[in-house]
């Protein structure tokens, strides 16, 4: 009796584990499918987007052309026919060089290297500027990238110089690195600035002084403390107290409103807290990166191409501007947050990250050759309130673009 339930159960465990072993062997086809179909509409994509590293670095070596020799391109004025520039000051200087090195890896064009090098020499003196702190857009997206295509003492030597500024602006009163400078009884902060962290991690990672990394780890805690609300969007600046530290305002500088959700300022928030996990390893700062993500993603205002309005909550929308910077900001940090984040939301992000990449490489947004003063992308969006730079190429959608571009094609 024994003998016969025993051979019962095996018979039933053995039709169990027959059907488990089915079902399984199904749905890994149905998967393996399904990737190999995205991977080739990721192929097809890649190689079909008429070839758009190329493409893209036959626009700057017009902008190159264009550009006076100490200056450094801002925007493009169509109706003018004119490209605005700025001096090495700018807090984003270092986007042209860091954009044409990106080009130079895909391209292997050594007319690109040696303009991103001649322009460099130009941007160096920027290391002992300890008015910005916009010194990791200025230096690390340059002379990071730089040293780390080639690497060389006199690069790392300006990296260091550049990290020691920025870290001289950083008050543990406050517990963050000043942003903006005020005649005021104010202590400014911006979102942004946590793209700034990066040069930091780096600077400890070359000379093993913990200061930097200290520093860039409490400026993010107090911004994960202050600029953001219960549904994890952030204000755009806030203004703290000097002598005590304590928050006095939160306000807006360049989006719609205060308590609006203005749309670089999540991209930076997005893409700043990715860096903070990469670097630190700290589950906390990838909770906040996932948030963060996800307040963009689930936002009824995030139109279906995924290229957010120029804020979240602009009054105008359906009808408002697009700002094609923060698409390019959201789609690099997405590429590189869905390798990090739990299995169930990843190809969420990866697939509106890949949406982002796809719209921004369309007419709509990708310049038509020879057009736009050089600048790949059109449609960004630099400081609507201040009416400068409504509905222009920038710098800075450029850089990110190309960067998530190459983030997609590297991605699996
Ligand atoms: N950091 C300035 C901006 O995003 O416009």
């Amino acid at each position: 009796m024994e003998t016969i339930l025993n051979k019962e159960t095996h018979n039933l465990s053995d039709m169990k584990q027959l059907n488990f072993f089915l079902l399984s062997t199904a749905l890994l086809l149905l998967s393996s499918c399904l990737v190999k179909k995205n991977m080739e509409a990721k192929d097809n994509f890649v190689k079909s987007f008429d070839k758009p590293f190329t493409a893209a670095a036959a626009q700057y070596k017009i902008m190159m052309q264009k550009l006076p020799p100490d200056r450094f391109p801002k925007t493009y004025h169509k109706a003018a026919d004119k490209l605005e520039t700025s001096g090495s000051d700018w807090w984003c200087s270092g986007f042209y060089p860091g954009t044409l090195l990106y080009l130079y890896e895909e391209t292997k064009d050594q007319a690109l290297y040696n303009e991103a090098e001649r322009i460099l020499k130009v941007l160096e003196k920027e290391k002992y500027n300890k008015s910005t702190h916009d010194l990791g857009f200025m230096m690390y997206c340059s002379f990071g990238n730089a040293n780390r295509i080639a690497p060389k003492p006199e690069y790392k030597e300006i990296l260091l110089t550049s990290a020691r500024s920025l870290a001289s602006r950083f008050d543990p009163k406050v517990g963050c690195i000043k942003s903006w400078d005020s005649k005021k009884p104010e202590y400014l902060v911006i979102i942004d600035n946590m793209m700034n962290l990066e040069l930091l991690f780096w600077a400890t990672r070359e000379t093993g002084d913990s200061s930097f990394y200290k520093i860039a780890v409490t400026h993010a805690e107090t911004t994960m403390k202050n600029h953001f609300r219960p549904d994890y969007s952030s204000y755009h600046v806030i203004n703290y107290n000097p002598e005590t530290g304590a928050v006095q305002q939160k306000r807006t500088a360049q989006g719609y409103a205060d308590e609006s959700a203005w749309a670089r300022g999540q991209a930076w928030g997005l893409y700043g807290f990715t860096v903070m996990f990469r670097e630190t390893k700290d589950r906390k700062y990838l909770d906040q990166a996932l948030h963060i993500a996800d307040f963009i993603l689930n936002h009824p205002n995030l139109p279906k191409d995924k290229i957010p309005y120029w804020d979240f909550n602009a009054p105008d929308i359906p009808d408002a501007l697009r700002d094609a910077s923060a698409g390019a900001v959201m789609a690099s940090a997405l590429l590189e947050l869905y390798k990090y984040a739990p299995a169930k939301v990843s190809s969420k992000y990866y697939k509106a990250a890949e949406t982002m990449v796809k719209t921004l490489s369309t007419p709509a947004y990708v310049a038509a050759p020879g057009t736009n003063g050089g600048f790949i992308l059109e449609h960004s969006v630099g400081h609507i309130p201040q009416k400068s730079e409504v509905d222009v190429p920038l710098t800075y959608a450029d850089y990110y673009y190309i960067e998530a571009l190459k983030r997609y094609k590297e991605s699996k």
